[in-house]
């Protein structure tokens, strides 16, 4: 009998075909609640597991008795319990690298709309409110020749650090576990401790992936310690953040503004009050999400969930 892999997350053609081949697939575009009950019935047979962001941790798993590997379609894994899985010899794989530039392009462009104000400005015009006679009212501030700290300088953070440097004259300041050589030659990108990129920076990018060590890093004593004058984006995840102080920061204009992808509950909830002020720009978790690069990750999801179940060691194994 074929092993059996559950897909609960929408991908191309081209990969359910693929694993057609190898395997019994059952397919659930999404996981509203309506389809939930039967996935979890199929779960006690399944053998892989494909999608992101679901929550896989002990109770999840009690009703997985059979998997033998769980492959995310993104970079980030904070949602797997990686001590349990292990404990079950569940492998687990992720897919950087396909992502690095179309995220690198998101979180850069949420920078310059949030400098600019390009979705106010937008709304602005749509709504007919251009009448020639209040420029002012309308500007942004500079991005070129400012100063960019990022924080958490991996892949993804490297290639922010390339478009800001080449492209826009940017000075660099990065924050990492270690070092990055290539940031430092190529960029000029240089290392500090975080309390001085902190308040060195005009914008603040935070990069670094969700741990216990990151959760909720940024709060009311970083946000004291930023320029006035400073923009933060966060291109991570939202738990990295203290939300309510970043929030009190924007109401006090502590900072100037934020640029966000991501938040600490995702959808963001109706009245989180993020979605009343004017200097927060915000996106719908998307960094990655382009058809090219989401077509990229599902089928490199689906080639490490199929190394995985023939015995073979996956290219993007976590553990
Ligand atoms: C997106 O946030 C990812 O982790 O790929
Ligand atoms: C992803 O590739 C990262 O920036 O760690």
């Amino acid at each position: 009998m074929k092993p059996k892999v559950i897909v609960y997350r929408k991908v191309p053609e081209q990969v359910i075909n693929f694993l057609n081949e190898k395997f019994e697939v059952s397919y659930y575009k999404n996981l509203d609640t309506e389809k939930y009950s039967d996935f979890l019935q199929e779960l006690h047979t399944a053998h892989g597991l494909l999608g992101s962001s679901l929550k896989i941790d002990k109770d999840f798993l009690e009703q997985a008795p059979n998997l033998k590997i769980v492959s995310n379609i993104s970079v980030g894994y904070d949602n797997l319990d990686l001590a349990e899985l292990k404990k079950r010899e569940i492998l687990a794989t992720n897919t950087p690298g396909v992502l690095v530039d179309s995220t690198a392009d998101t979180i850069f462009g949420l920078l310059l709309a949030t400098a600019r104000r390009m979705p106010e400005l937008d709304y602005f015009v749509k709504s007919g409110k251009w009448d020639g006679r209040k420029d002012e009212d309308l500007f942004g501030v500079d991005v070129h020749h400012k100063v960019l700290g990022i924080i958490g300088m991996g892949s993804i953070g490297n290639a922010i650090a390339k478009r800001a440097h080449l492209g826009f004259d940017m000075s660099i300041l990065y924050h990492n576990r270690s070092r990055n050589e290539q940031a430092e030659n190529e960029y000029q990108a240089q290392y500090c401790n975080l309390d001085e990129l902190l308040s060195k920076s005009d914008f603040i990018c935070l990069m670094t992936p969700h741990t216990p060590e990151t959760d909720k890093m940024i709060g009311e004593r970083e946000f004291d310690l930023m320029k006035e004058s400073a923009i933060f984006i966060n291109g991570s995840r939202g738990k990295n953040v203290d939300e309510e102080a970043l929030i009190k920061a924007l109401q006090n204009q502590l900072i100037l503004g934020a640029g966000l992808d991501v938040y600490e509950t995702e959808p963001i909830s109706k009245g989180n009050p993020l979605l009343d002020l004017k200097n927060v720009v915000t996106l719908p978790h998307i960094g990655s999400a382009t058809t090219e690069t989401r077509e990229k990750m599902a089928i490199l999801a689906a080639e490490n969930l199929a190394k995985g179940l023939e015995g073979e060691t996956p290219p993007n194994l976590i553990i």
